[in-house]
């Protein structure tokens, strides 16, 4: 049986906190709630994940350095970050890998602050807005891209 393709998924930092955090904006799920979510979509999808979170900008760069060779795309949700880090845009750049980004809030409907990405500047594509269920519509999107290895 052919290898599947690999998914690292990347949370950036307080979405340890989801559940709880403000969820009038983020929801009542939990960060174990959208792995299992993720767990499912990938099953179907026949990818493998590796789900992790961090709160500390250096470990997600490392993170990301460390997934050429092991990793055949990456879907990010970068939290705060996505509109700061300079760090986290390099590193993706230099590990070249397709990328998905994710938030679960619509950011262009809050404040002017996180209408800017940084992550948007490399990624293949964004989807905000639909809570959860954003990360398997972003999965979907990895699978295709992963599929027609799409040089564009
Ligand atoms: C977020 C949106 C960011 O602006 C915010 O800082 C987050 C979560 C989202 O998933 O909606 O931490 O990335």
């Amino acid at each position: 049986m052919a290898i599947q393709p690999s998914v690292l998924i990347l949370n950036g930092p307080n979405l340890n906190l989801l559940g709880t955090r403000e969820p009038h904006v983020y929801g009542t799920d939990t960060l174990e709630d959208v792995e299992r979510l993720c767990e499912d979509a990938a099953a179907r999808l026949g990818l493998e994940i590796d789900f992790r979170q961090s709160n500390h900008e250096g470990e997600l760069v490392t993170w990301i350095q460390d997934a050429r060779g092991e990793h055949d795309a990456i879907l990010l949700n970068a939290g705060a970050y996505s509109h700061t880090s300079i760090a986290i845009l390099d590193a993706l750049s230099a590990v070249g890998l397709p990328v998905v980004e994710v938030h679960l809030s619509n950011i262009f409907r809050r404040e002017p602050f996180r209408h800017h990405s940084y992550v948007s500047t490399v990624a293949r594509g964004v989807i905000c807005g639909f809570g959860p269920h954003g990360y398997v519509l972003a999965l979907e999107a990895v699978a295709r891209l992963v599929d027609a290895a799409d040089p564009a």
